[in-house]
Protein backbone atom coordinates (compact mmCIF):
# COMPACT_ATOMS: atom_id res chain seq x y z
CA UNK A 1 0.00 0.00 0.00
CA UNK A 2 0.86 3.36 -0.86
CA UNK A 3 0.89 6.25 1.42
CA UNK A 4 2.35 9.25 -0.56
CA UNK A 5 0.96 11.09 -2.34
CA UNK A 6 4.09 13.32 -2.57
CA UNK A 7 7.75 12.73 -2.96
CA UNK A 8 9.91 15.13 -1.11
CA UNK A 9 11.80 16.70 -3.14
CA UNK A 10 15.16 16.18 -3.61
CA UNK A 11 18.60 18.46 -5.59
CA UNK A 12 19.59 16.77 -8.67
CA UNK A 13 16.61 14.07 -8.34
CA UNK A 14 18.85 11.77 -6.14
CA UNK A 15 15.63 10.63 -3.41
CA UNK A 16 17.90 7.59 -2.53
CA UNK A 17 20.43 10.31 -0.61
CA UNK A 18 17.93 9.93 1.90
CA UNK A 19 18.80 6.78 2.53
CA UNK A 20 22.27 6.99 2.98
CA UNK A 21 21.21 7.72 5.99
CA UNK A 22 22.21 10.37 8.38
CA UNK A 23 25.52 8.54 9.38
CA UNK A 24 27.33 9.13 12.76
CA UNK A 25 30.09 6.77 11.65
CA UNK A 26 31.52 8.48 8.41
CA UNK A 27 32.16 4.47 7.20
CA UNK A 28 29.00 3.29 7.28
CA UNK A 29 27.53 6.59 5.56
CA UNK A 30 30.08 6.18 2.89
CA UNK A 31 29.28 2.42 2.57
CA UNK A 32 25.41 3.14 1.81
CA UNK A 33 26.33 5.77 -0.39
CA UNK A 34 28.42 3.85 -2.26
CA UNK A 35 25.31 0.46 -2.45
CA UNK A 36 22.70 3.41 -3.18
CA UNK A 37 23.90 4.57 -6.23
CA UNK A 38 24.78 1.43 -7.11
CA UNK A 39 21.59 0.99 -7.70
CA UNK A 40 20.13 3.94 -8.00
CA UNK A 41 18.41 2.15 -11.08
CA UNK A 42 15.94 0.79 -8.85
CA UNK A 43 12.54 2.52 -7.80
CA UNK A 44 12.88 5.08 -5.71
CA UNK A 45 11.35 4.74 -1.97
CA UNK A 46 9.86 7.60 -0.02
CA UNK A 47 12.26 7.83 3.21
CA UNK A 48 10.85 6.63 6.23
CA UNK A 49 11.28 8.37 9.89
CA UNK A 50 12.40 5.02 11.29
CA UNK A 51 15.17 5.24 8.41
CA UNK A 52 16.14 8.60 8.28
CA UNK A 53 17.03 8.89 11.96
CA UNK A 54 17.90 5.09 12.55
CA UNK A 55 21.53 6.43 13.42
CA UNK A 56 20.45 8.32 16.12
CA UNK A 57 17.40 6.87 17.92
CA UNK A 58 13.90 5.25 17.70
CA UNK A 59 11.33 7.38 16.21
CA UNK A 60 8.12 5.72 17.59
CA UNK A 61 4.56 5.88 17.94
CA UNK A 62 1.86 5.64 20.80
CA UNK A 63 -0.95 3.46 19.28
CA UNK A 64 -4.98 2.76 20.35
CA UNK A 65 -6.34 -0.44 21.02
CA UNK A 66 -7.83 -0.85 17.27
CA UNK A 67 -4.15 -0.46 15.97
CA UNK A 68 -3.26 -3.17 18.15
CA UNK A 69 -6.17 -5.77 18.35
CA UNK A 70 -6.20 -4.97 14.15
CA UNK A 71 -10.44 -4.25 15.09
CA UNK A 72 -13.05 -1.14 14.81
CA UNK A 73 -13.39 -1.65 18.68
CA UNK A 74 -14.19 2.26 20.30
CA UNK A 75 -12.21 2.74 22.59
CA UNK A 76 -9.56 5.51 23.57
CA UNK A 77 -12.07 8.03 22.13
CA UNK A 78 -11.66 6.83 18.44
CA UNK A 79 -13.68 5.93 15.93
CA UNK A 80 -12.17 4.26 12.83
CA UNK A 81 -13.56 2.42 10.17
CA UNK A 82 -11.86 -0.74 9.26
CA UNK A 83 -10.15 0.38 6.24
CA UNK A 84 -8.85 3.29 7.78
CA UNK A 85 -7.67 1.05 10.62
CA UNK A 86 -5.64 -1.20 8.38
CA UNK A 87 -3.79 1.98 6.95
CA UNK A 88 -3.61 3.20 10.35
CA UNK A 89 -1.46 -0.24 10.80
CA UNK A 90 0.25 0.04 7.28
CA UNK A 91 2.32 3.60 8.48
CA UNK A 92 2.45 2.40 11.80
CA UNK A 93 4.66 -0.68 10.43
CA UNK A 94 6.01 1.89 7.70
CA UNK A 95 7.58 4.94 9.22
CA UNK A 96 8.31 3.72 13.47
CA UNK A 97 10.46 1.41 15.05
CA UNK A 98 9.07 1.70 18.48
CA UNK A 99 5.71 2.11 20.06
CA UNK A 100 3.98 3.20 23.22
CA UNK A 101 0.39 2.21 24.38
CA UNK A 102 -2.12 4.74 24.21
CA UNK A 103 -4.41 3.62 27.25
CA UNK A 104 -4.39 0.17 27.45
CA UNK A 105 -1.56 -0.23 29.99
CA UNK A 106 -2.81 1.89 32.48
CA UNK A 107 -3.72 0.77 35.47
CA UNK A 108 -7.90 1.45 35.21
CA UNK A 109 -7.74 -0.32 31.86
CA UNK A 110 -5.43 -3.42 32.90
CA UNK A 111 -6.73 -3.93 36.50
CA UNK A 112 -9.88 -2.45 36.52
CA UNK A 113 -10.67 -4.41 39.65
CA UNK A 114 -9.04 -5.20 42.74
CA UNK A 115 -7.03 -8.68 43.54
CA UNK A 116 -5.76 -11.03 40.98
CA UNK A 117 -8.72 -11.94 39.51
CA UNK A 118 -8.93 -8.09 38.32
CA UNK A 119 -6.68 -8.08 35.21
CA UNK A 120 -7.75 -7.37 31.70
CA UNK A 121 -4.59 -8.87 30.09
CA UNK A 122 -6.20 -8.96 26.44
CA UNK A 123 -5.40 -5.53 25.06
CA UNK A 124 -2.44 -5.71 26.55
CA UNK A 125 -1.11 -8.72 25.18
CA UNK A 126 -2.00 -7.75 21.73
CA UNK A 127 -0.15 -4.38 21.96
CA UNK A 128 2.70 -6.06 22.81
CA UNK A 129 2.37 -9.20 20.26
CA UNK A 130 2.11 -6.38 17.68
CA UNK A 131 5.36 -5.02 18.63
CA UNK A 132 6.90 -8.54 18.62
CA UNK A 133 5.63 -9.15 15.07
CA UNK A 134 6.94 -5.87 13.93
CA UNK A 135 10.33 -6.30 15.58
CA UNK A 136 9.80 -2.46 17.60
CA UNK A 137 10.86 -1.67 20.75
CA UNK A 138 8.27 -1.93 23.13
CA UNK A 139 7.49 0.72 25.71
CA UNK A 140 5.23 0.32 28.68
CA UNK A 141 2.85 3.26 29.82
CA UNK A 142 2.24 3.41 32.93
CA UNK A 143 2.71 1.95 36.48
CA UNK A 144 2.19 4.78 38.94
CA UNK A 145 0.19 7.72 37.90
CA UNK A 146 -2.41 10.03 39.61
CA UNK A 147 -4.57 9.45 36.36
CA UNK A 148 -6.53 6.85 35.11
CA UNK A 149 -6.03 4.89 38.14
CA UNK A 150 -9.52 3.33 39.74
CA UNK A 151 -10.78 4.52 43.39
CA UNK A 152 -10.33 1.20 44.81
CA UNK A 153 -6.56 1.28 44.23
CA UNK A 154 -6.67 4.06 47.22
CA UNK A 155 -10.00 2.75 49.26
CA UNK A 156 -9.93 1.44 52.82
CA UNK A 157 -11.10 2.00 55.93
CA UNK A 158 -8.73 4.44 57.81
CA UNK A 159 -9.72 8.42 58.30
CA UNK A 160 -7.51 10.63 56.46
CA UNK A 161 -4.87 12.11 59.45
CA UNK A 162 -6.15 15.38 60.29
CA UNK A 163 -3.12 17.26 59.48
CA UNK A 164 -4.20 16.93 55.85
CA UNK A 165 -7.59 18.37 56.30
CA UNK A 166 -5.81 21.31 57.77
CA UNK A 167 -3.49 21.39 55.04
CA UNK A 168 -6.13 21.84 52.38
CA UNK A 169 -6.14 25.41 52.76
CA UNK A 170 -2.72 26.17 52.63
CA UNK A 171 -1.68 27.93 48.79
CA UNK A 172 0.99 25.40 47.46
CA UNK A 173 0.54 21.54 47.44
CA UNK A 174 -2.76 21.57 48.94
CA UNK A 175 -5.25 18.41 48.53
CA UNK A 176 -7.50 19.04 45.72
CA UNK A 177 -10.88 18.60 46.30
CA UNK A 178 -11.65 16.87 43.40
CA UNK A 179 -11.20 13.19 42.82
CA UNK A 180 -7.75 12.34 40.97
CA UNK A 181 -8.56 10.32 37.53
CA UNK A 182 -11.09 8.25 36.41
CA UNK A 183 -13.06 6.73 39.39
CA UNK A 184 -12.81 10.19 41.54
CA UNK A 185 -11.03 9.15 44.45
CA UNK A 186 -12.39 11.54 47.45
CA UNK A 187 -8.89 13.05 48.84
CA UNK A 188 -11.12 13.70 52.19
CA UNK A 189 -12.72 10.49 52.80
CA UNK A 190 -11.51 7.21 54.07
CA UNK A 191 -8.71 5.53 52.19
CA UNK A 192 -5.93 2.50 52.40
CA UNK A 193 -3.15 2.53 54.67
CA UNK A 194 0.14 2.99 53.75
CA UNK A 195 0.76 -1.02 54.24
CA UNK A 196 -2.18 -1.52 52.01
CA UNK A 197 -1.41 0.36 49.02
CA UNK A 198 2.49 -0.26 49.12
CA UNK A 199 0.90 -4.25 48.52
CA UNK A 200 -1.35 -3.33 45.74
CA UNK A 201 1.38 -1.09 44.12
CA UNK A 202 3.33 -4.09 44.78
CA UNK A 203 1.23 -6.69 43.41
CA UNK A 204 0.69 -4.80 40.54
CA UNK A 205 4.08 -3.66 39.04
CA UNK A 206 5.32 -7.41 39.51
CA UNK A 207 2.07 -8.79 37.98
CA UNK A 208 1.96 -6.44 34.44
CA UNK A 209 5.97 -5.69 34.34
CA UNK A 210 5.91 -9.78 35.13
CA UNK A 211 4.02 -10.66 32.66
CA UNK A 212 6.02 -9.08 29.67
CA UNK A 213 9.32 -9.33 31.25
CA UNK A 214 11.94 -9.09 28.30
CA UNK A 215 9.43 -8.08 26.02
CA UNK A 216 8.77 -4.45 26.85
CA UNK A 217 12.33 -3.04 27.01
CA UNK A 218 11.05 0.24 28.95
CA UNK A 219 8.85 1.54 31.33
CA UNK A 220 7.72 4.52 32.75
CA UNK A 221 7.43 3.43 36.14
CA UNK A 222 6.09 6.56 37.72
CA UNK A 223 4.39 9.36 35.66
CA UNK A 224 3.73 13.11 36.26
CA UNK A 225 4.37 12.93 40.36
CA UNK A 226 5.37 16.82 40.20
CA UNK A 227 3.74 19.69 41.16
CA UNK A 228 3.02 22.40 38.63
CA UNK A 229 2.31 24.77 41.12
CA UNK A 230 3.66 26.33 43.97
CA UNK A 231 7.37 25.32 45.73
CA UNK A 232 6.46 21.88 46.75
CA UNK A 233 8.03 19.78 44.29
CA UNK A 234 5.73 16.46 44.72
CA UNK A 235 2.22 16.76 43.34
CA UNK A 236 0.05 15.58 46.55
CA UNK A 237 -1.77 12.45 44.78
CA UNK A 238 -3.12 10.07 46.45
CA UNK A 239 0.33 8.17 46.25
CA UNK A 240 1.90 11.31 48.03
CA UNK A 241 -1.06 11.28 50.77
CA UNK A 242 -1.52 7.74 51.52
CA UNK A 243 2.08 6.31 51.05
CA UNK A 244 4.40 9.65 51.72
CA UNK A 245 7.25 10.51 49.59
CA UNK A 246 8.98 7.73 48.85
CA UNK A 247 6.14 6.06 46.85
CA UNK A 248 8.37 6.78 43.89
CA UNK A 249 11.75 5.33 45.59
CA UNK A 250 9.28 1.91 46.29
CA UNK A 251 8.04 1.58 42.75
CA UNK A 252 11.16 1.42 40.99
CA UNK A 253 12.80 -1.21 43.51
CA UNK A 254 9.43 -3.03 42.79
CA UNK A 255 9.67 -2.31 39.05
CA UNK A 256 13.63 -3.25 39.07
CA UNK A 257 13.02 -6.44 40.98
CA UNK A 258 10.41 -7.47 38.39
CA UNK A 259 12.40 -6.90 35.40
CA UNK A 260 16.17 -6.23 36.07
CA UNK A 261 16.91 -5.54 32.59
CA UNK A 262 14.33 -3.21 31.68
CA UNK A 263 15.09 0.58 31.16
CA UNK A 264 13.03 2.54 34.20
CA UNK A 265 11.99 6.10 33.17
CA UNK A 266 10.76 8.86 35.40
CA UNK A 267 8.27 10.97 32.85
CA UNK A 268 6.48 14.23 33.05
CA UNK A 269 5.12 17.24 31.05
CA UNK A 270 6.28 20.47 30.74
CA UNK A 271 9.90 19.72 31.38
CA UNK A 272 10.59 22.78 28.88
CA UNK A 273 9.58 25.57 31.48
CA UNK A 274 12.61 25.83 33.86
CA UNK A 275 10.71 26.04 37.03
CA UNK A 276 9.06 22.74 36.65
CA UNK A 277 12.53 21.19 35.62
CA UNK A 278 14.06 22.53 38.17
CA UNK A 279 11.84 20.64 40.51
CA UNK A 280 12.71 17.31 38.26
CA UNK A 281 16.21 17.80 38.51
CA UNK A 282 16.19 18.26 42.08
CA UNK A 283 13.74 15.10 42.29
CA UNK A 284 15.82 12.70 40.23
CA UNK A 285 19.06 14.06 41.95
CA UNK A 286 17.66 12.88 45.11
CA UNK A 287 16.77 9.60 44.05
CA UNK A 288 19.82 9.07 42.62
CA UNK A 289 21.85 9.92 45.84
CA UNK A 290 19.12 7.11 47.05
CA UNK A 291 20.63 4.50 44.58
CA UNK A 292 17.01 3.92 43.21
CA UNK A 293 17.17 2.92 40.15
CA UNK A 294 15.95 5.79 38.14
CA UNK A 295 17.19 4.92 34.22
CA UNK A 296 16.10 7.42 31.87
CA UNK A 297 13.70 10.69 32.35
CA UNK A 298 11.01 10.77 30.06
CA UNK A 299 10.26 14.47 28.85
CA UNK A 300 6.71 14.32 27.06
CA UNK A 301 6.69 17.17 25.26
CA UNK A 302 3.65 18.02 24.45
CA UNK A 303 4.27 21.80 22.98
CA UNK A 304 3.13 23.96 20.50
CA UNK A 305 3.92 25.99 17.77
CA UNK A 306 4.32 28.89 19.67
CA UNK A 307 6.56 26.95 21.63
CA UNK A 308 9.57 26.41 22.99
CA UNK A 309 11.67 27.83 20.77
CA UNK A 310 15.00 26.25 19.25
CA UNK A 311 16.78 27.61 22.16
CA UNK A 312 14.21 27.02 25.01
CA UNK A 313 14.58 23.39 24.17
CA UNK A 314 18.17 23.40 23.82
CA UNK A 315 18.41 24.61 27.44
CA UNK A 316 15.74 22.36 28.52
CA UNK A 317 17.38 19.54 27.27
CA UNK A 318 21.60 20.55 28.06
CA UNK A 319 19.67 20.78 31.74
CA UNK A 320 18.07 17.74 32.13
CA UNK A 321 21.76 16.26 30.32
CA UNK A 322 23.57 17.03 33.95
CA UNK A 323 21.11 13.59 35.49
CA UNK A 324 23.59 11.46 33.06
CA UNK A 325 20.60 9.62 31.84
CA UNK A 326 19.43 8.89 28.36
CA UNK A 327 16.01 11.46 27.63
CA UNK A 328 13.55 9.89 26.10
CA UNK A 329 11.27 12.17 24.42
CA UNK A 330 8.20 10.22 25.01
CA UNK A 331 4.97 12.13 23.88
CA UNK A 332 5.40 14.50 21.11
CA UNK A 333 2.56 16.67 19.58
CA UNK A 334 2.75 19.84 18.83
CA UNK A 335 -0.43 21.55 19.08
CA UNK A 336 -1.45 24.05 15.34
CA UNK A 337 -3.42 26.05 16.50
CA UNK A 338 -5.09 27.93 20.05
CA UNK A 339 -8.56 27.14 19.23
CA UNK A 340 -7.94 24.64 17.18
CA UNK A 341 -8.01 24.70 13.36
CA UNK A 342 -10.28 22.24 11.67
CA UNK A 343 -11.37 23.27 7.79
CA UNK A 344 -9.21 22.55 5.14
CA UNK A 345 -11.72 23.45 2.51
CA UNK A 346 -10.45 26.13 -0.50
CA UNK A 347 -12.34 28.70 1.15
CA UNK A 348 -9.61 31.33 2.70
CA UNK A 349 -12.33 33.24 4.37
CA UNK A 350 -13.72 30.41 5.85
CA UNK A 351 -10.26 29.23 6.90
CA UNK A 352 -9.68 32.81 8.31
CA UNK A 353 -12.62 31.89 10.57
CA UNK A 354 -11.62 28.70 11.94
CA UNK A 355 -8.61 29.26 12.40
CA UNK A 356 -8.85 31.96 14.15
CA UNK A 357 -6.91 34.59 11.98
CA UNK A 358 -4.25 32.14 10.84
CA UNK A 359 -4.80 30.20 7.48
CA UNK A 360 -4.65 26.55 7.00
CA UNK A 361 -1.34 26.82 5.21
CA UNK A 362 -0.30 29.24 7.85
CA UNK A 363 -0.83 26.60 10.37
CA UNK A 364 0.60 24.15 8.58
CA UNK A 365 4.01 26.11 7.23
CA UNK A 366 3.79 27.20 11.50
CA UNK A 367 3.87 23.22 12.21
CA UNK A 368 6.01 21.90 9.98
CA UNK A 369 8.91 24.86 11.40
CA UNK A 370 8.13 23.87 15.06
CA UNK A 371 9.17 20.32 14.08
CA UNK A 372 12.25 21.11 12.00
CA UNK A 373 13.07 23.39 15.46
CA UNK A 374 12.61 20.27 17.46
CA UNK A 375 14.30 17.26 15.45
CA UNK A 376 17.37 19.85 15.15
CA UNK A 377 17.14 20.43 19.03
CA UNK A 378 17.11 16.37 19.20
CA UNK A 379 19.82 15.64 16.69
CA UNK A 380 21.94 17.96 18.51
CA UNK A 381 21.88 15.86 21.67
CA UNK A 382 21.43 12.77 19.76
CA UNK A 383 24.24 11.39 22.43
CA UNK A 384 21.83 11.49 24.99
CA UNK A 385 18.32 11.59 23.16
CA UNK A 386 17.82 8.08 22.70
CA UNK A 387 13.70 7.78 21.76
CA UNK A 388 11.38 9.99 19.98
CA UNK A 389 7.30 9.31 20.08
CA UNK A 390 5.03 10.54 18.51
CA UNK A 391 1.69 11.11 20.66
CA UNK A 392 -0.51 9.09 17.75
CA UNK A 393 -0.17 8.05 14.41
CA UNK A 394 -2.23 10.99 13.04
CA UNK A 395 -4.42 13.62 13.47
CA UNK A 396 -7.60 11.56 13.23
CA UNK A 397 -6.90 9.70 16.63
CA UNK A 398 -4.97 12.09 18.34
CA UNK A 399 -6.13 13.15 22.14
CA UNK A 400 -5.36 16.64 20.59
CA UNK A 401 -7.31 16.01 17.43
CA UNK A 402 -8.58 19.85 17.33
CA UNK A 403 -5.09 21.42 17.27
CA UNK A 404 -4.14 18.67 14.46
CA UNK A 405 -0.84 18.15 15.91
CA UNK A 406 0.98 15.45 14.28
CA UNK A 407 2.79 14.73 10.90
CA UNK A 408 0.01 12.58 9.49
CA UNK A 409 -3.58 13.66 8.89
CA UNK A 410 -6.45 11.62 9.37
CA UNK A 411 -6.10 10.41 6.07
CA UNK A 412 -2.62 9.28 7.02
CA UNK A 413 -1.14 11.48 4.56
CA UNK A 414 2.12 13.11 5.39
CA UNK A 415 1.50 16.75 6.04
CA UNK A 416 4.36 19.27 5.16
CA UNK A 417 6.06 18.64 8.91
CA UNK A 418 6.50 15.07 8.05
CA UNK A 419 8.76 16.58 4.98
CA UNK A 420 10.26 18.60 7.34
CA UNK A 421 11.21 16.49 10.05
CA UNK A 422 12.75 14.34 6.87
CA UNK A 423 14.86 17.06 5.84
CA UNK A 424 16.63 17.64 9.07
CA UNK A 425 17.91 14.37 8.88
CA UNK A 426 19.31 14.49 5.65
CA UNK A 427 20.58 17.92 6.45
CA UNK A 428 23.13 15.95 8.55
CA UNK A 429 23.97 13.21 6.11
CA UNK A 430 25.11 16.11 3.20
CA UNK A 431 28.28 16.32 4.78
CA UNK A 432 28.85 12.60 4.20
CA UNK A 433 27.86 12.66 0.61
CA UNK A 434 30.49 15.66 -0.02
CA UNK A 435 32.83 13.04 2.24
CA UNK A 436 32.26 10.17 -0.73
CA UNK A 437 32.77 12.47 -3.94
C1 LIG B 1 -0.49 12.30 29.71
C2 LIG B 1 -0.30 10.82 29.84
C3 LIG B 1 -0.62 10.13 28.56
C4 LIG B 1 -1.91 10.63 27.95
C5 LIG B 1 -1.85 12.11 27.80
C6 LIG B 1 -3.15 12.59 27.18
O1 LIG B 1 0.50 12.90 29.01
O2 LIG B 1 1.00 10.47 30.23
O3 LIG B 1 -0.77 8.76 28.81
O4 LIG B 1 -2.99 10.28 28.78
O5 LIG B 1 -1.68 12.67 29.07
O6 LIG B 1 -3.60 11.72 26.23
Amino acid sequence: MKYFSRVPSCPNGVVKTLYCGAASSVILGIAAFVATCANSGAAEKPATLKDSYANYFHVGVAINRTIATSTDVRADNVNRTMDRVQKDIALTKEQFDQISPENDLKWALIQPREGADGYDFGPADAYVNFGLANHMYIVGHTLVWHGQTPAWVFAGTNLPPAAHLADSNSETNAPRRRGFGRGGFNMNGPRASREELLQRMHDHIATVVGRYKGKIKVWDVVNEAIDDRGTNILRNSPWLQIIGPDFIAKAFEYAHEADPDAILRYNDYSLENPAKRRKLITLIKSLQAQHVPVMAIGSQTHVSVSGPSFEQEDAALTELEQLGLPIHITELDVNSAEGGQRDTGADVANNATTTQGGLVDDANRKLADQYANLFRVFLKHHDSVKVVTLWGVNDGVSWRAQGRPLLFDANDQPKPAFYSVIAEAKKLSEPIKAAAK
